[in-house]
């Protein structure tokens, strides 16, 4: 286990690159492999769950080579050219990998056996198996969680499906059931979320149809090999921008990040905040919209997050708690309570250890109340959480004495090399043994 110490830190300056977008890396490893042909993969996230994903397909005959850093070329086996893992599939932390494995197992003539971490194994996953077993597939779990055994040679069928969640995760898993099903395959979800396997689907010459909240294709295509340019996780990008934004003199720049609108929705809400946050050299990058990001130190004051924004900014609730405790007034989250159910129960770790730096917070099922006001230093628990972790190294540099961070160690699923790059720009982050 490994601590960190977060303490004071200067104005940030200068370009930061984060690593590549994780959601985009496991799809990238995952439809390559099923593709016909070599396809090579440009900022693949070096990340503990993009390289469970990757280790996966290998276990199941994929040859995958890392020629440097960042890059892989995957040699595809074709939409039917999986081989049977042998032994169980670790997906480590990964809900992403798991669930999008889940669905495309579903349809292969061969039995396996998915497994994670402590955190995964208490992710909900009847999302998943509900779904797909209407489509004809055969899952057992341990009472709706992990392990996953997914029977082989089960003939699917296309189905039409209104999800009870807004979850790419689940859209992904039945539209990728939905390559190995007769007839077509309809999703229709309560509200848009990201669209990257749709995106990249239609990429590798899948037909596919989808718009706001809908996607649909039929099976008894194949996939055809392309090059994958991925671009700069806005996740990561996002504990940098709130840093900037909240530690005076700041000004820095976050080259090529990824812009998805299905992504960037702390970006509405810390503009409605008051933040300085520019968008330059908009451009697209494997298919993608990036831009680069200029970020202002600026006070920010509170405000009620908008739940219509609650899918576009699933991932940075932890982040938008450190900002509404350094900001100005109250600030209000509600209609989230998926958060409770991603790697940790983020309201709850969050509001614990906001707490304990002397924030008034108030816990609701679907969100919280954070009464904006001064951080103190003090000792606070990740959870083993990623997000929760980083986030907090953000608190603690703002905040009026150090913070340990206490079970740092899963950084390294979404975000090598994090301590690193935050220093090179201001930080003042250590790790020590925990
Ligand atoms: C992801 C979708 C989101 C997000 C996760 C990555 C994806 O989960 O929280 O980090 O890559 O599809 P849900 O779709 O379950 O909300």
């Amino acid at each position: 286990m490994s601590d960190w110490i977060s303490a004071a830190a200067g104005p940030l300056r200068g370009e930061v690159v984060v690593p590549g977008d994780k959601s985009i890396s496991h799809r990238a490893i995952m439809l390559a492999a099923l593709a016909d042909g070599c396809s090579r993969i440009t900022g693949f996230l070096e990340g503990e769950d993009t390289r469970a994903t990757e280790r996966a397909f290998a276990q199941m005959g994929v040859r995958i080579d890392a020629p440097r850093s960042s890059e892989r070329i995957v040699h595809g086996v074709g939409l039917h050219g999986l081989q049977a893992p042998g032994v169980s599939i670790d997906c480590g932390n990964a809900g992403t990998g798991m669930r999008l494995l889940t669905g495309l197992l579903a349809g292969q003539a061969f039995d396996a056996t998915l497994t994670g971490d402590e955190s995964l194994s208490r992710r909900p996953m009847r999302r998943v198996i509900e779904p797909l077993t209407r489509m004809g597939a055969n899952i057992e779990s341990n009472a709706g969680l992990p392990p996953l055994q997914i029977r082989g040679g089960c003939a699917l069928h296309g189905i039409s499906y209104a999800l009870p969640v807004a979850s790419a995760q689940v859209k992904s898993a039945i539209l990728l059931a939905g390559m190995y099903a007769q007839g077509e395959t309809w999703v229709r979800e309560p509200h848009p979320t990201r669209d990257y396997t749709e995106r990249m689907l239609d990429a590798f010459g899948w037909p596919v149809q989808f718009g706001e909240g809908w996607a649909r294709l039929c099976g008894g295509h194949k996939l055809v090999a392309t090059d994958i340019d991925v671009p700069a996780d806005f996740s990561s990008a996002a504990f940098f921008i709130v840093a900037a934004t909240l530690l005076s003199g700041s000004e820095i720049v976050l080259c090529d990040v990824g812009m998805n609108p299905r992504r960037t929705g702390l970006l509405v809400a810390l503009r409605a905040m008051g933040a300085d946050i520019r968008e330059s050299n908009p451009r697209a990058r494997g298919g993608e919209p990036v831009a680069d990001l200029v970020v202002r130190h600026a006070p920010l004051r509170g405000i009620d997050v908008p739940e219509e924004l609650v899918p576009d900014m699933i991932d940075e609730f932890p982040i938008l708690f450190i900002a509404a405790a350094a900001a100005q007034g109250t600030t209000r989250v509600s209609g989230a309570a998926e958060l409770r159910v991603k790697e940790s129960d983020r309201i709850a770790v969050m509001a614990r250890g906001l707490c304990k730096l002397g924030i008034r917070i108030e816990e609701m099922p679907d969100g919280a109340v954070i009464a904006g006001g001064e951080i103190a230093g003090g000792e606070v628990d990740s959870a083993g959480d990623h997000r929760c972790a980083m986030s907090f190294a953000v608190a603690g540099a703002i905040a009026r004495a150090p913070v340990r961070i206490v079970d740092c160690a899963n950084v390294a699923t979404s975000f090598p090399g994090f301590i690193q790059l935050a220093n090179s720009s201001g930080f003042d982050l250590a790790a020590t043994p925990g």
